[in-house]
């Protein structure tokens, strides 16, 4: 008699994108460099805010906890999916790809409270302005990132509970980059329709929820705008203009590739594109669009050149 193992997956192989070698390589390159982009750029924001005190202010606070989660988001898949693009066979063990989850989901939950808690940041100073200091305190802040993280944290642990004991008998091709938790559950050896949609509704609960939240406060905070036509109003303007777009980068992907989730080219395309560009954006976003921000590097990088021709 022939005894069947229902555990025997100890490993999952990525299909990756293409068979194509130039192709492979040329995405190499492609995203080691935004990469290392992305993590020199969101380091540099969270240098010059931690040394300049003209940006010890919470906007700015939020925004170096936001490039911190940009660095967590990126190192947690990006790394290995880069080296694995110049490796035929793609492979990754359950462990690691059970962590890759967890941190993705963990991150991600993180990120979009905080990104509901810049929009709440910019609510304040727009439309309650004479409250700003004593509504985001220190505390304030505090609270906002604890919740940020504790939140990510149960999301993840719950969609963990999900899939840990989900039985894997063999199947182990996984059509992608690196090891997101829709493919996963598509491996496993029963009928995975219910868990499928449990994980639909409640990452897509969550984004939805999140995704209004942050729409809500931007139009009322734009509709505040233009009724006081002052120019305090539009200079805010401009860094509105800022978090929508990093709003719109966050969202845009993870909302496509959570209600079509087939895999198509263009699928996967968006896949790498949001592991590896969208972090790099945030600083860019930020940077290009925020006068104080610039001069604030300039004297960091000022300081930084003194300090060799001194020693
Ligand atoms: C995150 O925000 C807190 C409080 O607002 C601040 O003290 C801390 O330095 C920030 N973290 C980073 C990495 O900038």
């Amino acid at each position: 008699m022939k005894k069947v193992n229902y555990s025997v997956t100890s490993e999952f192989v990525f299909l990756g994108f293409t068979n194509s070698w130039d192709i492979q390589l040329l995405l190499f390159l492609v995203s080691s460099m935004f990469y290392v982009a992305c993590i020199m750029g969101n380091c540099l924001i969270i240098f010059t805010v931690a040394s300049d005190t003209h940006l010890h202010s919470p906007m700015y606070f939020l925004l170096a906890n936001l490039s911190f989660i940009d660095v967590g988001i990126s190192s947690a898949t990006s790394p290995k999916m880069i080296s694995d693009l110049l490796k035929k066979h793609k492979v990754i063990s359950f462990r690691g790809c059970v962590i890759q989850i967890f941190f993705n989901q963990a991150i991600g939950g993180a990120e979009m409270v905080l990104l509901i808690a810049m929009a709440f940041d910019r609510y304040v100073a727009i439309c309650k302005p004479l409250h700003y200091l004593t509504m985001m305190s220190p505390q304030m802040c505090l609270f906002f990132l604890i919740t940020a993280w504790v939140v990510g944290l149960m999301h993840s642990v719950i969609q963990l509970i999900f899939i840990v004991n989900l039985p894997l008998c063999g199947p182990n091709i996984l059509d992608s980059f690196f090891c997101d938790l829709p493919q996963f559950i598509k491996l496993a050896c029963m009928n995975t329709y219910r868990l499928e949609l449990l994980v639909s509704i409640s990452s897509g609960f969550m984004s939805l929820v999140s995704f209004f939240l942050l729409s809500i406060s931007y139009i009322v905070i734009i509709l505040t705008v233009l009724k006081h036509s002052s120019s305090g109003a539009y200079k805010a303007l401009s860094t509105l203009s800022a978090h929508v777009t990093v709003v719109v980068l966050f969202f845009g992907p993870a909302i496509f590739f959570y209600i079509w989730p087939s895999s198509t080219h263009l699928d996967k395309f968006l896949v790498l594109f949001d592991a590896v560009v969208t972090p790099f954006l945030n600083p860019v976003i930020y940077t290009l669009r925020n006068k104080e921000m610039k001069r604030a590097m300039r004297r960091v990088f000022r300081h930084l050149m003194g300090y060799r021709q001194i020693s």
